[in-house]
């Protein structure tokens, strides 16, 4: 069993295979995620909403992001493990290398934070430390009172303008892979095709070089499943199956479809 590195995940960009990524909690969800081949499992701040049951991610602290980044780490080897750095925990430079250092020793092997031009600084010091860095742009969570809602971002010409420069400011930077999360589909192409790094796309069509999902939607275990997202457990599907048939509709292309995307 070969371990998904970065050096891979830049091959998958290079060859066109596309990247499946799931979030993931714990570790049994994360074997599991491991015997369906998930590339990259992304500890995500998401966890606030789906196993602490919080209204968004604003209430997750460093903590939480490294005692879930353990678990998950226990319960597979194959997948790289990205976390999330949670909200206001990469406020400076020097903070966030103290607080990616802890999510690094508790077993992620990169470290993903929300916001564009601002994080220059701070993922130039982390890639300079060894520490890989995610960029996340389009529908930034921990940004959601300043954003208004979770709606679809980057709609109009100046704001695309926009997130395609900050794609290209943090990738000078140093960062290795970009989430772009709820953005139009043909922005999307646009920036997965201006960059070198991997762009993995969640509601930003299928032109991305990999989409990632919310593992309790993707289950149909949430509440509410957004638009963009498919419920892989639909008709009597055991999550073992789910979640192989997920890999391979990302694989192939089949997901996401048109529906799951925006204009
Ligand atoms: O926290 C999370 O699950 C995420 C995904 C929505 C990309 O950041």
């Amino acid at each position: 069993m070969t371990p998904i590195t970065l050096t891979r995940l830049r091959e998958m960009k290079r060859t066109g295979e596309k990247i499946a990524c799931l979030t993931a909690y714990d570790a049994s969800f994360a074997a599991l995620l491991e015997e369906a081949r998930v590339d990259v499992l992304l500890v995500g701040d998401s966890l606030g909403m789906a196993i602490q049951g919080h209204q968004s991610t604003l209430e997750v602290c460093l903590n939480d992001m490294i005692y879930h980044t353990a678990n998950v780490r226990r319960g597979q080897k194959r997948a790289l493990i990205l976390t999330d750095l949670p909200f206001l925990s990469y406020s400076t430079p020097v903070q966030a290398l103290g607080n990616a250092g802890r999510v690094m020793q508790s077993g992620a092997q990169m470290v993903k934070l929300e916001g564009g031009a601002w994080l220059a600084e701070t993922v130039r010091l982390l890639d300079a430390r060894g520490i890989p860095v995610c960029g996340h742009l389009g529908l930034m969570p921990q940004s959601i009172h300043k954003l208004g809602g979770y709606r679809v971002q980057a709609r109009s010409q100046g704001d695309a303008e926009r997130l395609l420069e900050e794609a290209r400011i943090l990738e000078q930077a140093g960062a290795a892979l970009l989430v772009v999360e709820c953005i139009p589909r043909a922005l999307a192409a646009t920036v997965a095709q201006s960059v070198n790094i991997p762009v993995i796309g969640i509601g930003a069509g299928s032109k991305c070089d990999g989409q990632v999902l919310v593992l309790y939607d993707m289950l149909g275990i949430s509440g509410k499943i957004p638009s963009f997202c498919r419920n892989f457990a639909r008709s009597g599907n055991d999550i073992p199956s789910a979640l192989r048939d997920y890999v391979q509709a990302v694989k192939s292309g089949e997901f996401p479809a048109t529906e799951h995307g925006f204009d």
